[in-house]
């Protein structure tokens, strides 16, 4: 496999591959030494047309933990939003010689664009392009629901995830739904009808209004920001009234079982889909999200560059 697009890129047993070789990473950067010579010589090009905090920091610690040269392109607000110049940014890649480009652009299908246009040589990973995919997060959720509930096992199957708030405009909703789906475990997707995808009926989910009436089954509840920036609508009366009804505080989580956890992809509304305290709650792994995000971004690295026959060692 040469690109990561989709989460349809990936079967089953890959995905797993991709979790155990994370852990791995993590028990490496967890030591002494840091740094791994995997993809010394390599050259990873970071190609950021939309804003980012975590997911460009993570992919940048990552492929620098592997060694690998790292050059970060950020071109808001540049040309590269048409077809014809995200072209022109590939052939300067290709100039520069990128081994790897981690790509995040508005534009859904971007990151597909650029794979099958074959302007470049080197392996495409899509760090989330429009409201379409965002893989990597996915696997990161995954990673971090199975490192709390799955120990043992490493089995998703049983696992009952609920997913909440602005789904139709959310790349991380639609990821995690095709991969926790795959690994076998149960989603439930909570929000107002006007923030659901509209042929959400094909999706294999189960739906739910009420928020109350989930949370006691769910091991996993993962928050969404409101994408503000994708609304040109009205999709709710008020803040205060999503806010009630979708967002989650201390009462609600309550509600949930002790050993359930609490998760967002960042960057978080405080006060809007989560409360403070929740998000500061014994139950939140958010920052522990961000620390995983980096060992899943290891071995994605890893696994599409070196290719699984090197060591982890190089
Ligand atoms: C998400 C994204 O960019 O899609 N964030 C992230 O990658 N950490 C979700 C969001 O922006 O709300």
């Amino acid at each position: 496999m040469k690109h990561l697009l989709s989460i349809n890129d990936i079967d089953k047993e890959f995905a797993l591959t991709i979790l155990d070789t994370a852990a791995e990473m993590a028990k490496v950067t967890e030591g002494p030494v840091k740094k791994l010579p995997t993809l010394r010589g390599k050259t990873v090009v970071n190609l950021f047309a939309e804003d980012s905090t975590r997911t460009r920091i993570s992919f940048e610690a990552a492929a620098k933990r592997l060694s690998a040269d790292v050059i970060n392109f950020t071109a808001k607000g540049s040309s590269i939003s048409k077809g014809e110049s995200l072209k022109d940014t590939a052939q300067t890649l290709q100039a520069l010689g990128a081994d790897a480009v981690v790509i995040r652009h508005p534009a859904s299908g971007a990151a597909h664009r650029l794979a099958q246009g074959r302007w470049i040589n080197g392996t495409v990973i899509n760090a989330g392009d429009g409201t379409h995919e965002h893989p990597s997060q996915a696997l990161l959720d995954s990673y971090t629901i199975r490192k709390h509930l799955c120990a043992g096992t490493g089995d998703l199957s049983g696992i009952h995830v609920a997913i909440v708030g602005d789904i139709i405009h959310s790349r991380v909703a639609r990821s995690n739904v095709l991969l926790l789906t795959k690994l076998g475990a149960t989603v439930t997707l909570v929000a107002p009808p006007t923030l659901l995808p509209h042929q959400v009926e094909a999706w294999p989910v189960r739906v739910s209004y009420d928020f109350n009436s989930v949370l006691p089954t769910v091991d996993a509840v993962i928050m969404l920001r409101i994408q503000q920036e994708r609304m040109s609508d009205l999709y709710f009366p008020s803040e205060r009234e999503y806010s009630t009804l979708f967002g989650i505080d201390s009462e609600r989580l309550s509600l949930t079982k002790s050993t359930s956890i609490l998760m967002h992809p960042g960057p978080m509304n405080r006060g809007l889909e989560i409360s403070a305290e929740a998000a500061d709650s014994k139950q939140s792994v958010v920052v522990e999200q961000v620390a995983n995000g980096v060992s899943i971004r290891m071995a994605i690295l890893y696994l599409f560059i070196a290719g699984s026959q090197e060591s982890i060692n190089g």
